[in-house]
């Protein structure tokens, strides 16, 4: 299995080599500067063609192999009975266990019909750290969505391996409050998306499950980055370090009663997600609410073709080789910057990199939006877009000011990374020159996408 564990050479390599290529474009500084003033300092509002390097998100953007385009011709793309879900639901059932498997057009729909069944006013959900979809679809229940990080995750300084962990005691305590019965479901997010990237260790998820079952409520995965938080219970957790990362993804879904998934990360495929649960009533409830919005329950708004590259992505992710290379890609990433002076969330996550903006531009006060600025400068500077997670995104409730750097799944090369090591240390070199910014115009919800700002 661990066919280079044995290798002496440092230098990283990408598991696999190139047959097609999509060019990228540079544009000029003063390029630059216009699209930013068009775009109101908002990357999200600045076309994909100009931009050089997109970190935006991890989400979708995945190169995929030669393995999923050949499965790709095979789709089925019959409404009912279509081939190519059951050879999905095949690859699902040996990976997951679940007795249902649901498909949908991505993680959010999946989320949207999990709670449109399960939560009302008055109830609870907990997590880890909600990602902000699965917090907007618990609230337009009515229900809340509450975060039970735990306590080693508030230091972003701190070195400690499983910082995505869920604070159990926080959610006894929670349950003892606010009543089982109150609490339609209890959620853990692996790998932690809006806690830094961190993993989720096995002893967690198992005490998580344990506290769940013991007062009878549904333990669910937020799944999307399974194969990562795989792999660092392989690397960091006693016990596993001879487990395939298959057997250990087969254990941490052997705890979980249900499960969201965004075949988006994880699955390496452009669209898709999943809903899946191992009871009976719930999936007859979740199905017809499919068929509303969704499509019929063997296809569920994908076409047969999207499955096929699900079900391949699915036992291409698991690749000891791949998940080695991957995370060690975004460590490299993360340990270059950090250790030439720029705070990030330590220690580097799966999926990105998290820069402490808060920390790094301490001149500009949170109310004019460092990690927002540090977007802004990063692009122009360099090309590269980034995405803030701070006050823009979460207003009042945002708890650090970072800009997170996701890497796309097999898209870029080392040197691409060297590139934006690069670039993130001649911004750091001239920080104090950077300023803040104010909001020019915002929408009443989900601001981020489209308000406009100012430079200060
Ligand atoms: N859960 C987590 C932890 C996520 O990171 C995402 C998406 C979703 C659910 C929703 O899945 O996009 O397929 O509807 N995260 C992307 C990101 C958008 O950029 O982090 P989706």
């Amino acid at each position: 299995m661990d066919r280079v564990d044995e290798s002496t050479l440092k230098t990283i390599i990408e598991p696999f080599r190139i047959k097609s290529v999509e060019p990228l474009r540079h544009t000029t500084i003063e390029e630059r500067e216009r699209f930013l003033e068009k775009a109101g300092y908002n990357l999200f509002q600045i076309d994909a063609k100009n931009i050089l390097i997109d970190l935006l998100t991890d989400s979708g953007t995945s190169a995929m192999s030669t393995e999923q385009w050949a499965a790709m011709m095979r789709g089925d793309e019959s409404y009912a009975g279509s081939e190519s879900f059951y050879r999905m639901k095949r690859v699902v059932q040996d990976l997951m266990g679940f007795k249902h498997v649901i498909p949908t057009h991505q993680g959010r729909a999946a989320e949207r019909i999990l709670f449109t069944v399960l939560c009302r006013k008055g109830h609870v959900v907990p997590n880890n750290t909600h990602f902000d979809t699965t917090r907007a679809n618990i609230e337009f229940t009515g229900a809340r969505a509450i975060d039970l990080p735990a306590p080693a995750a508030r230091d972003t300084q701190a070195r400690l391996d499983f910082k995505g962990n869920m604070d159990v005691v926080a959610l006894e305590h929670l349950i003892a409050a606010e009543g089982a019965a109150n609490i339609p479901l209890v959620m853990l997010t692996v790998t932690d998306n809006s806690g830094g990237g961190q993993p989720v260790s096995m002893e967690n998820i198992a005490a998580v499950k344990r506290a769940s079952s013991r007062h009878g409520i549904p333990f669910y995965l937020d799944a999307c980055r399974f194969a990562e938080n795989a792999w660092f219970i392989r690397q960091k957790e006693p016990g596993y370090e001879d487990w395939t990362p298959k057997q250990i993804a087969q254990k941490m879904f052997s705890y979980a009663d249900g499960c969201t998934f965004s075949a988006k990360k994880d699955a390496f495929a452009n669209i898709g997600g999943l809903l899946c649960t191992n009871d009976d009533r719930l999936a007859m409830q979740e199905t017809n609410l499919l068929i509303l919005t969704e499509g019929f329950p063997t296809y569920g708004g994908l076409a047969g073709r999207d499955l096929e590259a699900i079900a391949v992505g699915l036992e291409e992710v698991l690749d000891p080789d791949y998940l080695r290379y991957r995370i060690t890609s975004t460590g490299y990433l993360g340990r270059h910057i950090a250790d030439r002076g720029v705070p990030i969330v330590e220690p580097p996550g799966g999926h990105a990199i998290y820069i402490d903006a808060g920390r790094m531009l301490a001149h500009i006060p949170k109310e004019q939006f460092p990690a927002q600025a540090l977007a802004v400068e990063l692009y122009r500077h360099a090309g590269i877009r980034s995405v803030e997670i701070g006050a823009v995104m979460f207003g009042v409730n945002a708890q650090h000011e970072l800009l997170r750097l996701a890497i796309p799944r097999r898209v870029y090369t080392q040197s691409h990374i060297d590139y934006v090591v690069e670039a993130i240390l001649e911004v750091n070199q001239r920080r104090e020159r950077i300023r803040g910014l104010a909001i020019e115009s915002e929408p009443p919800f989900l601001r981020h996408f489209s308000a406009r700002f100012r430079q200060l």
